[in-house]
């Protein structure tokens, strides 16, 4: 892809309002939208999320009814739920660890070090703070996983118009460890959907942008 056609797939996506409910996203291009997902980089390498696909359509239907009536809910081909860890304790770091050394076949006394750091950051944060850094995780997520479906071709609609509380009663996460923080709709913009039309609104580069 050239630099070019990089600003024009960025250029392209929009938070689609409308999606045609009878286009479908590839089984395989949707699979390595999940796998980018899976290889979302976080703080420490902790990864303290899950995503959920939602694909049952009475349980999208109670998650539209918990999202303001929001049509994509129902209308995308694909609809991902990004939960945080609610918390993070030694097992988290434990479970992260030993996926480390067996991946990279380091031993877990060579990792003491790092464990130690881990244990000092997070240590120090109230349990407000580590849900708080989780949810920042999951935003990184939610950036790359869009701007990899606009490099596909594929539209997306970040959600945070929704009832987290709500979405986790209605998926069942109770004492699961996670919490819903955002959604995103996936699938393919509907011909009626005039927002795809409207120009980008943005700050001028130079504003944004500034080199020292
Ligand atoms: C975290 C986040 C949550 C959002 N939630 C919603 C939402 O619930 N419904 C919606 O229609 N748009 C939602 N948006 C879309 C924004 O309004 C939109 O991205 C912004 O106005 C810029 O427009 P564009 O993405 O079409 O370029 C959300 C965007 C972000 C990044």
């Amino acid at each position: 892809m050239s630099p070019q056609e990089l600003i024009a797939a960025l250029r392209k996506r929009y938070a689609t309002k409308h999606f045609d409910p009878d286009k479908s996203v590839d089984p395989d291009a949707f699979q390595a939208l999940l796998e980018g997902l899976v290889l979302t980089p976080s703080s420490f390498g902790l990864q303290p999320w899950k995503f959920i696909v939602v694909r049952d359509p009475e349980l999208r239907a109670k998650l539209r009814g918990a999202s303001w009536n929001q049509p994509q809910l129902t209308d995308a081909s694909e609809l991902v739920v990004f939960t945080a860890r609610t918390n993070l304790d030694d097992a988290d770091i434990d479970r992260w660890l030993d996926c480390l050394a067996t991946t990279q076949g380091q031993s877990l006394e060579a990792l003491a070090p790092m464990r130690g750091m881990m244990e000092g950051f997070i240590g120090r944060l109230s349990d407000e703070e580590r849900h708080s850094w989780n949810v920042r995780q999951c935003y990184i997520a939610l950036g790359q996983f869009m701007g990899a479906a606009a490099a596909l071709g594929i539209d997306t609609c970040p959600l945070e118009g929704i009832d987290p509380t709500a979405y986790d009663v209605i998926l069942g996460l109770g004492d699961s460890g996670y919490a819903t923080c955002v959604a995103c709709a996936v699938g393919f913009r509907s011909d009626s959907d005039h927002t795809a039309a409207r120009p980008k609104a943005r700050f001028d580069f130079e504003e944004v942008i500034e080199f020292r």
